[in-house]
């Protein structure tokens, strides 16, 4: 069930799971950046701006294969200069720069304290999930720690009328999106606490739904196994513990390969 380091590069290639954060894009486009000041230096001509642009982008699309980004990088890092050169000489108003950022920021707002940014459960994994809570565990409280935009929380509840679903999540603009998701919904059976999962009792839990990255998931698993009842179940889509492994998986037919990791406690 575990993947071993060279499956688990290729994973994070392929972007079916997610590698390094978003720190690594970062230093990427600023060693980018250095490639391009030292070009300028060394052949000591004023290059100009589209060639500028094409030595970034082509520099920081090679060195997405050693840092080990996922393939979307590159395309980010492809489109992004091809978006500056088409933009440039365009008057754009300045604020929807900082704005967009910012936007970008609101949204992940984890990715640099637990290293977990934004992406959705998809709906293959949304009915395997339900498919369990029909045919596999008697629930009456369901929490999702980092639901995001509601993207499982929100279809799960619809489904399942009878039962509680709980959403925690605290990147601010996840959270605002949420809550109008929640609110247009109609669903009564949800509850969304704009709080950390680190911050929540989840002692009345039976079925804790989690899909978050690689680095919390042995904390994760701490905080279950002090604080479910017994009898409750962890279900965590596509990380697994280093140090307590999941011993039960549930493929999801999907081209993600997506596998629901499970521990029953
Ligand atoms: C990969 S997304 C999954 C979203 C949702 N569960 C889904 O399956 O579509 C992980 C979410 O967890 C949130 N998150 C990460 N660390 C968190 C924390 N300590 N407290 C609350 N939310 C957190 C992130 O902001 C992000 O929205």
């Amino acid at each position: 069930m575990k993947t071993n380091s060279k499956e688990q590069s290729a994973l994070i290639r392929k972007g079916i799971i997610p590698g390094p954060t978003a720190l690594t894009g970062i230093v990427v486009a600023i060693c980018a950046f250095g490639i391009v000041w030292s070009s300028t230096l060394i052949i000591s001509i004023d290059l100009a701006v589209w060639i500028k642009t094409a030595i970034f982008a082509v520099s920081a699309m090679i060195l997405c294969i050693p840092f080990q980004l996922p393939r979307w990088w590159i395309a980010i890092f492809a489109i992004l200069p091809t978006a500056y050169l088409i933009m440039e000489g365009q008057s754009f108003p300045i604020w929807i720069y900082p704005t967009l950022a910012g936007g970008l920021l609101l949204l992940n707002w984890n990715s640099f304290r637990d290293r977990v940014p934004l992406y959705l459960s998809n709906k293959k994994t949304v009915e395997t999930l339900s498919q369990f809570i029909d045919e596999k565990i008697e629930i009456e409280k369901f929490y999702d720690l980092g639901c995001g935009i509601g993207s499982a929380l929100i279809p799960l509840a619809k489904r399942h009328p009878n039962k509680d679903f709980i959403g925690i999540e605290t990147a601010p603009l996840t959270w605002f999106i949420l809550w109008i998701a929640c609110k247009l919904s109609g669903c009564k059976n949800v509850q969304i606490h704009r709080k950390s999962i680190w911050d929540i009792s989840i002692k009345d839990a039976d079925l804790v739904y989690a899909f978050l990255s690689p680095h919390p998931m042995d904390k994760l698993l701490l905080k279950c196994k002090k604080e479910l009842p017994k009898g409750a179940v962890l279900i965590s889509n596509s990380f697994d513990s280093e140090k307590f492994p999941a011993k039960e998986m549930i493929p999801v037919q999907d081209r993600r390969q997506t596998k629901l990791l499970i521990w029953e406690f």
